[in-house]
């Protein structure tokens, strides 16, 4: 992408510690937005930051734990008296675990609720009626292609991510004729450290298999650019979903 096409614009990205979040602060550092980041590992935070002010961006971080609406509103106040007002919420942080329903992981059904679900509305509700007053916003929803299709071994993620997209199209029906726009970014199987904690269940993996898919993943840098594609368009033009994927894993759907 050529110039700094997010110049005047201030970022808040959530789960920017790692994976997807820590390349979507990048890319949006790099568009020329200032970039505020959310996460509970502070240390991953600060050297993104580092990385971020090296390259010659702007950005600052804070220990947010989204399941905790306070904490949220309290990222979104940081960000406000750092840089303004907030134009771009990426809610990103989110959590998985592949299990089978039958071996009832009641505690990983609730915190995928807490912070797939509950995270995002934290987020939005930080945000919104700030964006609707000043006519501006972008909140853009990193979902799943479990927010478009279920599979086994997926259902309280997949659960939480139709959450998600059913959220964002009813939030957009609201605040598009406010100067909001309400983005969802599906991506498949992408390249993160979420891979290393899912596999809590044995049986889910002995019936379904194990993932990620064994054929070339996408990279989070993917991800970042589908974001930003969607960060530029014309005011007019509102990209509301992008499906990625691994070229050699289409979604059946
Ligand atoms: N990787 C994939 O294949 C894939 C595919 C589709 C969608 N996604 C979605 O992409 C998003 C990012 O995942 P990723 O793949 O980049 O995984 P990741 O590297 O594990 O990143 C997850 C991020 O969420 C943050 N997080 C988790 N719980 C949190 C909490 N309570 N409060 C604040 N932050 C929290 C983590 O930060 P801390 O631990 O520092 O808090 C981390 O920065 C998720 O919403 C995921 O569902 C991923």
């Amino acid at each position: 992408m050529e110039g700094k096409p997010l110049s005047d614009q201030v970022a808040v990205v959530t789960g920017a510690s790692s994976g997807i979040g820590e390349a979507i602060s990048k890319a949006l550092a790099k568009a020329g937005a200032r970039v505020v980041l959310g996460a509970r590992r502070t240390e991953k935070l600060e050297e993104t930051v580092k990385a971020i002010e090296k390259d010659g961006g702007k950005s600052v971080c804070k220990k947010t734990d989204v399941t905790i609406r306070q904490e949220v509103k309290d990222l979104v106040k940081f960000a406000e008296s750092t840089f303004g007002p907030v134009d771009i919420l990426v809610n990103n942080a989110g959590v998985f675990y592949y299990s089978l329903m039958k071996n009832v992981h009641e505690d990983l059904w609730e915190k995928t609720v807490d912070v797939n679900c509950k995270g995002v509305l934290h987020g939005i509700g930080a945000v919104i009626g700030g964006m609707v007053e000043r006519k501006k916003g972008h909140i853009v929803n990193i979902s799943s292609e479990n927010g478009r299709k279920t599979f086994p071994g997926f259902a309280v993620y997949s659960g939480s991510k139709f959450f998600v997209e059913g959220v964002s199209r009813s939030l957009r029906q609201e605040v598009c004729k406010h100067g909001v726009k309400v983005t969802c970014i599906q991506p498949g199987d992408v390249d993160t450290e979420i891979f290393g904690l899912c596999e809590v269940d044995q049986e889910a993996i002995e019936k379904y298999g194990s993932f990620p898919q064994k054929c070339k993943i996408l990279e989070p840098v993917d991800i970042a650019s589908s974001v930003l594609y969607a960060l530029t368009q014309p005011d007019h033009v509102a990209i509301n979903e992008v499906l990625i994927h691994p070229k050699e894993a289409p979604l059946d759907y």
